[in-house]
């Protein structure tokens, strides 16, 4: 949540910014500002995306080789011009950007009020920059030993990077709970909320720690904590190509995401799932294997559409492995007082790797004992480094808000953890196990073609995407379907959607269904289908309109169906691999339809920093 860069070195520091900002604006689009430094602060911010921030700036010449840009998702303060960042000093001399929450800001803004700081935003970021400037007043210190003092007395998550007019060739970074990237180039640095705004330039690249802060000063960078100490920055190359971050011809990054999936998902087998030799490899599980072969419990945690390839991994896992599993809202388990012992292991999916909430869940269950094994996407997330253990999804980045591609690798990566622990504790026969990792080494193609079938399912939008509410249904794995179809058009089209056990609906939503009511069902060809049926008569005797998803060559729900779209067949488990993907498309087709923006929906962020 909110995107932050800062450049300092030989080149022209607005384009750098800009260009940033805009790789950045999924993590929040409601405000950019910049700050220049060249012998004055020259800052612009405007409400809105970084093309209005753009037009703000318009023919201005603002020459600088340091500076500082942020894209904001409100939390304290409306989004208008006056809450944007950057914010600054009362003296004006110095400048902040902010990614995070500040919770003491209410307590801290009082005692500078009383000490003569007047206030010109909501913000709680405002609060920590005059906290700087009053602290660097009273012990009459450098700009960062006063960020330092500054960042020992507020409680709160945050990224900031901080400019002082008296520092000309000085930019300082510090972070806790929310990312920070330093990219060091020849004679420059860059400093930004994730890789994305650097790559083009160097792929050299440190991550800061939490607690810890980056002083770039005359051509050198030095790390330390807030105690302080210096720290040695641990310098590593990016794996990443720009390619990987722009759009390949594709409308939106969405749409490229879900094309991608072929690969995607591949990639999470690569080097773990041999079907030649009828093995998986997967070595963050060997590291514990008794750990997981001994532990009473698994839970899985997660936000959103994590959550939901958790619940999928909760089904696995039960039914494959036979060890009781449970799934959490990460939100939920981290204040509701759970029990977690040091027999449990706790299996945090997310794919920023960055989610506070899912964060706190595995803190909390470190702190009892449990082991924590982190399925992400974002190599070297603060989720991934928290964990004991983990999988990459190595699903390249998702840009688009709506998760697509993310989700099937996590429930890939949560098959081959559940066939891996099946095999190990005898609870699937070796030739089921080879049967299913064949199965599973087929979805890649089968997902593609899948794709190919796009125009079918925009058609299908076309009758629908003027509906105000939708419901959908699945059993067994295909409920967590049904709940993934159904969150990914309510936050891309804003239609009201629910997803439901389809046996459910008889208990309060059949109410909903008259001759408005579109229900997705995912009716496979799987051991509850001829259940699904009755679910669909149900809905068909009052008048409900159905789309269906099928497995290829059913024609017995065709003849029922208002729309049906076919899939290739394979195993019950794989099928939320195939299912999920005419739900994408369906939502990312209405949205379109509906000409909502969908790499940008409305009040959503890509990387939920804060809780
Ligand atoms: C929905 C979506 C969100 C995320 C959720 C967790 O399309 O993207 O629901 O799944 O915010 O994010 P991660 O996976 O980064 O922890």
């Amino acid at each position: 949540m909110c995107g932050i860069v800062g450049y300092l070195g030989k080149r022209q520091a607005l384009p750098v910014i800009i260009k940033g900002l805009k790789r950045l604006e999924y993590r929040g689009y409601d405000s950019a500002g910049v700050a220049l430094l060249n012998g004055g602060l020259e800052i612009v911010k405007k409400k809105g995306k970084v093309a209005d921030l753009e037009s703000e700036i318009g023919n201005r010449k603002l020459e600088a080789s340091l500076g500082i840009g942020h894209t904001r998702w409100a939390t304290h303060g409306e989004p208008n011009d006056r809450n944007a960042h950057p914010h600054t000093s009362s003296d004006g001399k110095l400048a902040i950007i902010h990614n995070g929450i500040i919770e003491n800001y209410s307590s801290i803004k009082k005692e500078l009020e009383s000490n003569g700081h007047v206030f010109k935003s909501d913000t709680d970021s405002e609060v920590l920059i005059h906290l700087i400037e009053e602290i660097k007043k009273q012990n009459n210190c450098t700009i960062e030993e006063a960020v330092r003092l500054a960042l020992n007395e507020v409680v709160g998550a945050y990224a900031i990077v901080v400019l002082s007019k008296d520092n000309e060739r000085s930019m300082i970074a510090a972070r806790k709970g929310s990312p920070l990237v330093i990219g060091i180039g020849e004679d420059e640095y860059f400093v930004a909320s994730d890789a994305t705004p650097i790559i083009e330039y160097t792929n050299n690249v440190t991550y800061l720690n939490d607690q810890e802060m980056a002083i770039i000063k005359d051509g050198s960078l030095v790390v330390k904590n807030l105690e302080n100490v210096t720290k040695t920055p641990f310098i590593q190359k990016l794996e990443l190509d720009l390619e990987d971050i722009e759009k390949g011809g594709y409308p939106h990054f969405m749409l490229k995401e879900i094309f991608e999936q072929p690969k995607s998902i591949r990639d999470a087998m690569r080097g773990r799932l041999v079907s030649r030799e009828h093995h998986l490899f997967l070595s963050g599980i060997d590291q514990y294997l008794n750990r997981f072969l001994n532990a009473d419990r698994l839970i899985l945690v997660g936000c959103g559409t994590s959550w939901h390839a958790g619940l999928i991994g909760e089904y696995l896992f039960e039914d494959i492995a036979r060890i009781p599993t449970e799934v959490e809202y990460a939100s939920e388990f981290r204040y509701r007082n759970p029990i977690v012992t040091e027999r449990d292991v706790v299996i945090a999916v997310s794919q920023s790797g960055e989610t506070a909430d899912t964060l706190a869940a595995i803190e909390l269950a470190k702190s009892k004992g449990a082991l924590i094994f982190g399925v992400c996407n974002v190599v070297g997330s603060s989720i991934a480094r928290a964990s004991h253990a983990g999988a990459y999804l190595h699903a390249g980045p998702e840009i688009g808000v709506a998760s697509t591609k993310a989700f099937t690798s996590q429930v890939t990566i949560l098959t081959m953890m559940a066939l891996y622990l099946g095999l190990k504790k005898g609870t699937i026969s070796l030739s089921d196990y080879q049967t299913l990792l064949l199965e599973l080494d087929s979805i890649p193609d089968k997902v593609a073609k899948i794709l190919t079938k796009d125009e079918e399912i925009r058609n299908i939008s076309e009758n629908f995407y003027r509906a105000s509410n939708f419901l959908y249904l699945g059993r067994g794995f295909n409920f967590p379907v049904a709940l993934e179809g159904a969150l990914k058009l309510k936050e891309i089209s804003y239609i009201h959607a629910e997803g439901y056990p389809a046996a459910e609906m008889k208990h309060g939503p059949i109410a909903l269904i008259d001759e408005d009511m579109p229900v997705v069902f995912i009716a496979t060809k799987d051991s509850s289908y001829e259940k699904v049926i009755s679910n669909i008569q149900e809905v068909k005797a009052r008048k409900g309109k159905v789309i269906a998803i099928v497995t290829d060559g059913d024609t017995e729900i065709q003849s029922m169906a208002d729309f049906t779209f076919q899939i290739p067949k394979t195993a019950d488990a794989l099928v939320p691999l195939l299912a999920v993907i005419p739900l994408q498309l369906l939502s990312y087709h209405i949205a379109i339809l509906r000409g909502c923006n969908v790499d940008q929906p409305r009040n959503l962020a890509k990387s939920v920093t804060v809780e």
